[in-house]
Parts: structure tokens; sequence; C-alpha cells
């Protein structure tokens, strides 16, 4: 078996993880969400799926991918695949695990590229001046349609878009060490200090008003823990800020060392991640708005998207600061940042795919991947909903029941003494057993049950459609489930020869 590469460093491996787990998740869709769910009373949801599911989900990706590297595989197609003696059937189950990844990047690398383009545009000085106004609609107005007509979207917009594909697809092609690794420990020192940096201006803001924004993230209570929907959005965030639940992160952990300790790079990552969002994601968007406006419309102002909030609520903000230009450059750095080291690795399992199974070489196989996100982004970029369908499917529901599928197979198909093994190997920070017979039957009851309330409440409304431009965005997504599962097949036949071939050159 030929030799895998791995990361370079132990404190590379940390940096990379986290500039995986680290994105838009944590700066933008976190405070959106909640805000739009009550602040103290999203909280309390979040910070249950953090421990129950969270945490012990990311331990369990990092001890299988390790498992899995070791055996030549980083893609789930190819890990799900080893656990059941490479049974076509396991393959194509994997490829779900492939596909939310890519799919999700096929939006998520656009949203990326207006990120980097709203940071030009802050730092020549072309977005739009500000109205100074108390009420939020006056003076969000300028911004909401410079937003539009930029994301029309203008030849300005597909510029950047070309920039980001091009930069993604630079970075990849340079590989783990030389691409992945150098831009993650570039990248995070720099989004902790711009992000600490803004933290610090928005909630000292309009004479410390901005934190009042903070105390109603933080205003703690369990008015949401009897509506489904909260459990959900709660869970889905968590699922989402720490890459879990598609193999994202099992693909990263495919390239350590055999003997290196996942439980240490596993806490590190999601501690990383947490503090990026519940501290510094938790402290610019939501402060900077209650710092300007009246706080009755933050609900309304995140209930129109995610992307309302970052794209023009915010630079409506900064932009009447002194020096605005720079704050909404350095913003629109931060997201770029953060975005990037999250695009590459949405985009590595495609290409762990293509490597360890198809057995193709380095540049084939990020070719070929490129070709398919940039495939992906054009669709977003000119079909209307396409985001936002490719956001609910790949990024929330098909994500929970990927999910649940590897608590089942990972704890219970490959046998708690297995896991528990592997889990106990070359760490000095030793989990108790029970510990995992906890996981092993709380975690799958818990994403069980939310799915099964949400989906008694409101699947029928959301499933049923005649919207043609969402009709297309669900066939996109079979397609391409299709497509990867022949993959899947496909490839079985050259993983098992080479089985044989190692059997025969053993004797
Ligand atoms: N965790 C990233 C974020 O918070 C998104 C992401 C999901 C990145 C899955 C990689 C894999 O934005």
């Amino acid at each position: 078996m030929q030799q895998r590469v791995s990361w370079n460093s132990k404190l590379g491996l940390i940096l990379a993880a986290a500039g995986n787990a680290v994105g838009l998740g944590n700066i933008l869709r976190f405070p959106s969400k909640a805000a739009l769910y009550g602040g103290g009373a999203f909280m309390v949801p979040y910070f249950v799926a953090l421990v129950l599911m969270g945490l012990p989900l990311m331990i369990i990706e990092w001890v299988i991918g390790r498992y899995a590297g070791r055996h030549g595989h980083g893609s789930m197609t190819g890990i799900l695949g080893l656990f059941f003696n490479h049974a076509s059937w396991a393959r194509v189950l994997g490829s779900i695990g492939v596909a939310i990844p890519l799919l999700i990047c096929m939006y998520y690398i656009y949203i990326e590229s207006w990120t980097l383009g709203f940071a030009f545009l802050s730092l020549f000085g072309k977005m739009p001046t500000p109205v100074i106004n108390s009420d939020a609609h006056e003076a969000v107005k300028p911004y909401v349609n410079f937003f539009k007509e930029y994301t029309k979207p203008s030849i300005m917009a597909y510029f950047f878009l070309v920039l980001t594909l091009l930069i993604n697809w630079f970075i990849l092609q340079k590989g783990i060490r030389r691409g992945i690794e150098i831009t993650a420990k570039i990248g995070m020192p720099a989004i902790i200090v711009f992000g600490v940096f803004l933290g610090i201006i928005c909630i000292s803001a309009n004479n410390w008003k901005g934190f009042e924004g903070l105390k109603f993230i933080y205003n703690l209570n369990f008015s949401g823990i009897t509506n489904p929907v909260v459990w959900v959005e709660a869970a889905g965030q968590i699922f989402f800020t720490l890459s879990l639940g598609m193999g994202a992160i099992a693909v990263y952990a495919s390239y350590v060392n055999p003997k290196e300790d996942v439980i240490k790079a596993g806490i590190w990552t999601a501690l990383i991640n947490e503090f990026v969002e519940v501290v510094i994601g938790a402290s610019i968007a939501i402060p900077a708005a209650f710092a300007m406006f009246s706080s009755v419309v933050i609900p309304e102002l995140a209930q129109e998207g995610t992307f309302r909030l970052g794209f023009m609520t915010m630079p409506a903000v900064f932009m009447s600061f002194p020096l605005g230009w720079l704050i909404s450059f350095i913003w629109f750095m931060l997201l770029f940042l953060a975005a990037l080291t999250s695009s590459l690795a949405l985009i590595q399992p495609l290409i762990a795919l293509f490597e360890d199974e198809m057995k193709w070489g380095h540049t084939k196989s990020v070719s070929v991947s490129m070709i398919f996100v940039i495939i992906g982004a054009h669709f977003s970029a000119f079909i209307p909903n396409f985001i936002d369908e490719l956001d609910f499917w790949a990024g929330c529901f098909m994500l929970l029941l990927f999910g649940l599928l590897e608590i089942i197979i990972f704890i219970w198909i490959f046998g708690m003494n297995n896991f528990y093994k592997e889990l106990t190997q070359n760490t000095k920070i030793i989990l108790p057993k029970a510990f995992f017979y906890v996981v092993a039957v709380v975690s799958p009851f818990f994403i069980f049950s939310i799915l099964y309330f949400w989906v008694v409440k409101d699947f029928k409304n959301i499933v049923f459609t005649e919207e043609p431009t969402k009709i297309v965005a669900r066939l996109f997504i079979l397609l391409f489930l299709v497509f990867l599962s022949i993959i899947a097949v496909k490839s079985r036949k050259i993983i098992m020869r080479d089985i044989r071939y190692t059997k025969v050159m053993k004797k």
C-alpha cells in the first residue's frame, strides 16, 4: 500500500481542522439563527445539542477517519465500504457523505465570492454612502439595493466568483500540506485577530449599547424547548458549524499519521470552533444591530435570511462608523478567510474519493472535482431559489440523517469494543467507556426524535412544491447522487483488485 500524505505538524493539523469548522456558519449563520429563535431561548437547545451530539460525533469522526486513513480511505464512500467488506450498498450509502459537502460547496463558494467582492468594494470606497437614520429600514435601504444589483448577478459578481473558484483550485492543487495547511496557518490567526477586533468595536458601539445584543443572546431561558423547529435548527447549526455529519472532518482525520492523538485534536477543533462562534460570532452582528437600531427590529432583520444580516445590515452599520470603509473591509475579509478555509474542506471529500477509490492522480482528481464545483456554482448564481433549496436539503436535512447513520454504523455495527480499542489508542485522554454507551443510545435517540417531530409538523409544507426552480434544484441533487453511486460501485472493482493483490504479495 502506498504511503498516504499526512499533515506537516500537529499545529498545522489542528489549525486546518479548525479552519474546516470555522466558517460562515460561525459568523453569519449562528447570529441570525440565534436572533430568529429568540436569543437565549435558542441557546438552551444549542448547548444541549453541542454536548449530546456535537462533541461525541466530533470524536467519532476523528477516530474513524484515522482508522480509515490507515487503510487508505478518506471519503465516506471508502470509509463505509471498509466497514462492510466493500459491499456495493455500503459504498453507495457512503456516497451521500460525499454528496452533502459538495452540494453545500456549490452555494457556499458563491457566497464566499460575495465576501471577496464586498471586501474589495469596501477597500476602494465603492460601497454606498451611509444614511444616518435610527429607522433600520431607511438606514439599510441603500445597501439592500446595492446587494440586489450585485447579486443579479452583475459582471462584478461574476468576476469575483471566477476569482474565488481559481483561488480554491490553486490551493487544492497544492495539496494537503502546501495548500490547505498553509492557508489555515495564515487564515486562522487572522480570523481570530479580526474577529476579536470587530467584537470589541461592536459591543462598545454607541456608548456600549451593543452590549445589549450580547445580553439578548445570553439571556438563557427555556421558552424554546417545546418547539421542535427550534431543536432542529439548533441541532442543524451544531452539525453545520462543526462540519459534522458529512465526512468532512473524517477526511481531514484520514491524513493524520497513525499515531496521532485524535481525541486531543477533536477536542481542540471543537473548542476553537465554539470560541469563534459563541464568543466572537455572538459579539459582532447582533450587538452591532442592537447598537444602531431599536431592538424590536432585530428578529425582523434576521427573518429575511442569513445573508441579509451579513451583506446589508452589517455594511449599513459599519459604514456609518468613523473609518467605515476600513471596518467594512475587515468584516468582509474576516468572512472571506473563514469561508475559504471551509470551502477547501467541502471539496476535499470528492478529491479523496477520486484519489483513494478511483486511484486517479492528484491533478486529475482536483480538476474533475473543480469542474463539478464550477457547474454547481453557476447554478447557484443564475437559478433563483437554488441556494435555499440546496441549503435546506444538503445543509440541514441530509446532514441530520447522515449523522444518525454515522453513529449507528460506527458505534453499533463496528462494535463498541472495536470502537473503544480504536478510541483509546495513542491518547492521554481516556474517556470512560460508559460515556460511549450513553452516546450510543442518547445521540441517535436525540437526532431521531427531532427528525420525527419535525417531519410530523413541517415536512409536508416543505416537500410539496410546484416551483420549477426548486424542482430543478432537487433533480440536480438527485442526479449528483446517482453519479456518485455509479462511481462508488465502479471503483469497488479497483479496490477489490488491490486487496487481492496485497494478499498475494503477503503470501
Ligand atoms: N463548518 C463550516 C461553517 O461553519 C461549514 C462547513 C461544513 C465546512 C462542512 C466544511 C464542511 O461555515
